[in-house]
């Protein structure tokens, strides 16, 4: 049997566009930007059509795009680099579903006497609009709430959100990195002040990521150094990913309407093709409000650790719960949109892509039906 990856929300493979549109920057063309001689003019000129590209898909300016080495690194730049501008003491919104990357930047200010208030969520892994308002406090000085979650796929209403923050004039972060390139992430529609982007997740190279910071919103650099990205992120340029990232952009764009749909089918398919295998499968998330390609499926009666290895390691997917021996942590993102004990710890994340196929598909259902039914 080939290899089955549904793992796309931890990593997407290098669409052969993309690699094709970085492999000079590998081999021939490797001047530093920054020179002023041929070398580097060619390569300066690549980084900013790369810039262009992401632009295009998000809808903003060009000079509102710094180049980062992924969504880990956009998330630490905002909150660290807020909590620096706003000084010591005051007060960030975020919820409690959201991925380490903004958790722990949050955790860490807040052992230097930051207040961070972590808003929770309903059953689907929606943010209450009014728990927001109600959180904002004069102090507030930040809110980072993701778009769509990594582990369920539910998406935030975002537009919503960031219509309360602004009518208090608090900036807002957007943690993006599963939404972009899967569907529509348009930052003047969202109405964001930041937006983080993670290549690795839409077929661009590993190691490179962008942040949005909209024109005229003040955020102090992390690193210092010779100036690179208006400052933003010194450092010289990650070049091929960087142009592999304005690759994937552009590729992205025309396949968000076609793939969104038959993802989605693929997905339906899978979860009717394991109830009607007769497991008792439950969907985490929400059944409409959540990314195409993401089915988060508890197995009720059967522990995360079973289930995989019903799969077995050919097929590759990722576990709503983490097992230790007998005892069965859950998801934080599970736990807090209150899912009962016996279904969290058999979660299981199924994430399609751009090659899953109707044939892999009905081969998971029939080897969970086979190796689990009964059991
Ligand atoms: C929502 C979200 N934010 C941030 C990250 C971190 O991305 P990276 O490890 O590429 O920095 C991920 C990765 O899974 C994610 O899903």
């Amino acid at each position: 049997m080939n290899r089955i990856y549904l793992d796309y929300n931890a990593s997407t493979p290098i669409a052969p566009k993309v690699l094709e549109a970085m492999m000079p920057y590998l081999t021939s063309k490797f001047g530093n930007p920054s020179s002023s001689h041929s070398f580097g003019v060619e390569c300066r000129a690549a980084i900013e059509q790369a810039r262009e590209r992401v632009a295009n898909l998000l809808g903003c300016e060009a000079s509102e795009i710094v180049f980062t080495s992924g969504a880990t690194e956009s998330n630490n730049m905002v909150i660290k680099g807020i909590a620096k501008a706003a000084g010591k003491g005051n007060h960030f919104i975020t919820s409690q579903i959201e991925h380490p990357a903004v958790l722990e930047p949050c955790r860490h200010i807040e052992r230097f006497g930051y207040k961070v208030t972590y808003l929770p969520v309903d059953k689907y892994g929606l943010v209450d609009p009014d728990a927001l308002a109600k959180a904002i406090m004069p102090d507030t000085a930040l809110i980072s709430i993701m778009h769509a979650n990594n582990e369920v796929g539910t998406i935030q209403d975002i537009a919503g959100l960031t219509k309360i923050a602004s009518s208090r004039n608090v900036p807002f972060h957007n943690d993006a990195a599963q939404s972009v390139g899967k569907i529509s992430c348009r930052v003047s529609e969202l109405g964001v002040d930041f937006l983080t982007v993670a290549g690795h997740k839409f077929y661009a190279p590993k190691g490179v990521g962008a942040l949005y910071i909209k024109r005229g919103t003040k955020l102090p650099p992390m690193m210092h150094g010779a100036g690179h990205e208006h400052g933003m992120r010194p450092g010289t340029e990650n070049l091929a990913s960087i142009v592999g990232l304005g690759a994937a952009c552009e590729l992205a764009m025309p396949l968000l309407e076609s793939e969104g749909p038959r993802q989605k089918k693929l997905g339906q398919r899978l979860f009717e093709g394991l109830k009607r295998a007769g497991l008792n499968v439950h969907l985490n998330g929400h059944p409409e409000k959540k990314l195409p390609n993401t089915w988060n499926i508890s197995f009720e009666g059967h522990d995360a650790a079973a289930v995989m290895e019903a799969l077995g390691k050919d097929i590759a997917v990722s576990p709503g719960a983490a097992c230790h021996g007998d005892t069965v942590n859950a998801s934080h993102v599970l736990v807090a949109m209150g899912v009962p004990d016996k279904l969290s710890r058999g979660a299981i994340r199924f994430s399609l892509g751009r090659e899953t196929t109707e044939a892999e598909i009905d081969t998971v259902v029939e080897k969970l039906k086979q190796n689990l039914k009964g059991k």
